[in-house]
């Protein structure tokens, strides 16, 4: 893989994980990629979100001119400015998962790594030694909405069970990405789960079925659970959007708007006791925070009292297995709070 390749993913992978500032002589991450033509405005390709799921590889989409093999000479070469190059690889220390990002997995395999494993039924992580975080208590977070706050009485509160929801959902005008999606993805589980899981749109494979989570990332998804001792049956999966954005492009805020109302109306038919939030957009929607995952990670916040965990989305483990052990710890965090000692 040459240059380009390589700071393209890297670019793709602080996007993803809300990063909008470099710190690249005052370039954002979008600058930098247009330089490099992996955004539109160099005319490389006119999706916005290239890597953004793992049904569409990235390395298929973006034209990649042979360059240099060092990512640093390509950016220099196209920047006429004197870029600070070097201070990329120097993420802040307080961010783990994005220390390495040129890292040898995520690199030399445009396929995503995890997935050998999955099919081999490998568990999710085979390293249970207990993090530094095995028995500390993390800090509270971003506090949503009042414990005592009465929930209901909502646009939606009519629907009193989560079957009825679903098929509001089927008939739902609110967007018009209803207009583009083959079935609705409403979200399935146990009425009377613990934990609900909170992913972001529905990809391709879960459009042709109207199940959640059931493509690649679907698959990792069950690995995670597993290794807190939880099946899908015992947990509710759902997304923020009930139907697919067109080609897995990033849900915009009228759609998370319009459509996030139902996902609170299940966190409110369900009143879990824990919520584990994967992804940026599940994260930002529910906490009502621009703070990226790096940020959010690690602390219990609280959505109308209910504790919500904050972690990577199987999506992005796929192209990134570094952030697999993180993902872990958090998810295990998850199952302290299920057992009553993680708050
Ligand atoms: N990614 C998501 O966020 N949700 C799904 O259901 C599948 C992939
Ligand atoms: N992209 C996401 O959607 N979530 C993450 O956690 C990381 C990248």
């Amino acid at each position: 893989m040459d240059g380009k390749e390589q700071l393209r993913r890297y670019l793709e992978q602080r996007r993803e994980t809300g990063e909008r500032e470099l710190i690249l002589d005052g370039m954002t991450v979008d600058d930098v990629m247009r330089i490099v033509g992996a955004r539109p405005g160099a005319g490389a390709t006119s999706d916005p979100r290239p890597a953004a799921r793992p049904d569409t590889p990235a390395a298929a989409r973006a034209p990649s001119e042979p360059v240099s093999g060092d990512w640093r000479a390509v950016l220099a070469a196209a920047s006429d400015r004197d870029v600070a190059i070097p201070r990329v690889a120097e993420s802040k220390a307080s961010d783990p998962p994005t220390r390495r990002p040129l890292d040898a997995p995520s690199v030399s395999h445009p396929t995503p790594a995890p997935d050998t494993a999955n099919a081999s039924g490998a568990p999710f992580v085979a390293d249970d030694t207990p993090s530094d975080g095995g028995s500390a208590t993390w800090p509270a977070g971003i506090v949503v909405g009042q414990a005592a706050t009465e929930l209901f009485g909502g646009p939606l509160a009519a629907y009193q069970t989560l079957d009825d929801l679903a098929r509001a959902i089927a008939t739902c005008t609110r967007c018009p990405l209803y207009g583009t999606a083959t079935n609705p993805v409403p979200g399935e589980g146990s009425a009377t789960a613990h934990l609900v899981c909170v992913g972001e749109a529905p990809g391709a494979t879960e459009d042709a079925t109207g199940r959640p989570f059931v493509g690649q990332a679907g698959k990792l998804l069950d690995k995670i659970l597993a290794a807190i001792q939880l099946g899908r049956q015992d947990v509710f999966i759902c997304n923020v959007l009930k139907h697919r954005p067109p080609g897995n492009r990033n849900p915009l805020p009228t759609e998370v708007a319009a459509c996030s109302p139902y996902l609170v109306r299940q966190l409110e038919l369900i009143r879990p006791r824990a919520i584990l939030a994967f992804g940026t957009f599940a994260a930002q929607t529910l906490l009502q925070t621009p703070l990226t995952i790096g940020k959010l990670r690690r602390a219990v916040h609280r959505y109308y009292g209910v504790p919500l965990i904050v972690t990577y989305h199987p999506a992005a483990l796929l192209r990134n297995p570094a952030w697999k052990r993180p993902t872990w710890e958090d998810v295990q965090y998850a199952r302290r709070i299920l057992d009553g000692t993680g708050l």
